[in-house]
């Protein structure tokens, strides 16, 4: 395993008491593996990828294990601690507008980091990024150069922001809802072209997102989020095909599709719930129309059925008995 978590727990400072923000996590992904954690707003997606790169808020509390290529993340000195977020991870971001200084053209946004630690003239670093431009799908590499931030599109933007990313050689790409601040078609384009580095540069990706549809079409597994806690993780095909958690089930069933028409959307009753507010017992209990007694008594822990992930008291009969 390229990235490897156990058991990580995150909990954060509020006032005086610790809110418990990551109940339970625990994922891997191998070298040229894709995943997508899915979930909804507060189930801690953002909080589990600031550990991969230990950047949580300050005074946050962490417990259990994350490994990269084998090496203890919270172990890292400060100095081994940066060159593995320059040299291991690219980031990509929500916004890439607030990530990209208006006020400088690409060609120095691009060429800025890299300068620092290569030592080769400028007009072969330069290249290295136009080349970088063309594979990320910009056509006119050097115009894009020479262009100021409010001179391209969101989507060229994000197209810039994924370039920068690889211009170190990253193996895992982080991307936490890099494509929602994005119109759809966009959304999907960038999705697409993830994938295609995926595939091309052999790239690990963790790609971070609320639209399942889209997790299933570019990554290789799905790991949904709950409450802090992954509750479901199986190969994306057989997550859409034959989801098994009730949660998972109501957020399929949930999402809005061009293929089915209702008078009205089917909801999942209730909301969310942060980890910190779960009750006792699974934290879906409240919500699932499948609770059985034992759900509100006891957490259930992530168990493998087949190629699947699942912490559900149902167990394998809520995959149909298989
Ligand atoms: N600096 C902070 N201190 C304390 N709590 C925080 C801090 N930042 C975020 N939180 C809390 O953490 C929880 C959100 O966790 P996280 O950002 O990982 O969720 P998420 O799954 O990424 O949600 P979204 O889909 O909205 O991005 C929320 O309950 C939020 O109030
Ligand atoms: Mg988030």
């Amino acid at each position: 395993m390229l990235l490897d978590i156990r058991n990580l727990i995150v909990e954060l400072p509020v006032g005086r008491e610790l809110r418990r923000i990551v109940a339970d996590v625990s994922l891997g992904i191998g070298e040229g593996e894709s995943l997508a954690l899915v979930g909804e707003s507060g189930s801690g997606k953002s909080m589990t990828t600031k550990a991969i790169t230990r950047t949580l808020p300050a005074g946050a509390r962490v417990s259990g294990e994350v490994r990269f290529d084998g090496r203890l993340v919270g172990a890292m000195s400060e100095r081994e601690l940066e060159s593995y977020r320059r040299e291991q991870i690219g980031l990509i971001y929500q916004d890439p507008r607030a990530h990209i200084n208006p006020v400088r053209r690409i060609e120095d946004f691009l060429l800025e980091g890299l300068l620092l630690f290569d030592t080769r003239p400028r007009a072969v670093l330069r290249q290295k990024v136009a080349d970088l431009l063309q594979e990320v799908g910009i056509a006119d590499p050097d115009r894009c150069l020479g262009s100021y931030p409010h001179q391209l599109s969101g989507g060229m933007l994000q197209r810039v922001a994924i370039a920068a990313a690889l211009s170190t050689q990253p193996r895992l790409l982080l991307a936490d809802e890099s494509t929602t601040a994005l119109d759809v078609t966009t959304q999907a384009e960038v999705a697409l072209l993830l994938k295609q580095l995926q595939t091309r540069r052999g790239l690990s990706v963790l790609f971070i997102t609320h639209d399942l549809d889209l997790a299933a079409q570019i990554c290789d597994r799905t790991a949904v989020m709950y409450a802090g806690r992954i509750v479901e993780m199986q190969p994306s095909r057989a997550l859409y095909a034959a989801p098994a958690h009730p949660y998972t089930k109501g957020l399929l069933q949930s999402r809005p599709s061009v293929d089915r028409r209702y008078e009205r959307l089917p909801t999942l009753p209730g909301s969310p719930t942060p980890a910190y507010e779960a009750p006792a017992g699974c934290p879906f209990a409240p919500r699932c129309t499948e609770r059985m007694p034992i759900c509100s008594a006891e957490v259930p822990p992530l168990k493998s059925h087949g190629v699947a992930e699942l912490a559900c008291h149902l167990g394998a009969a809520a995959r149909g008995g298989n």
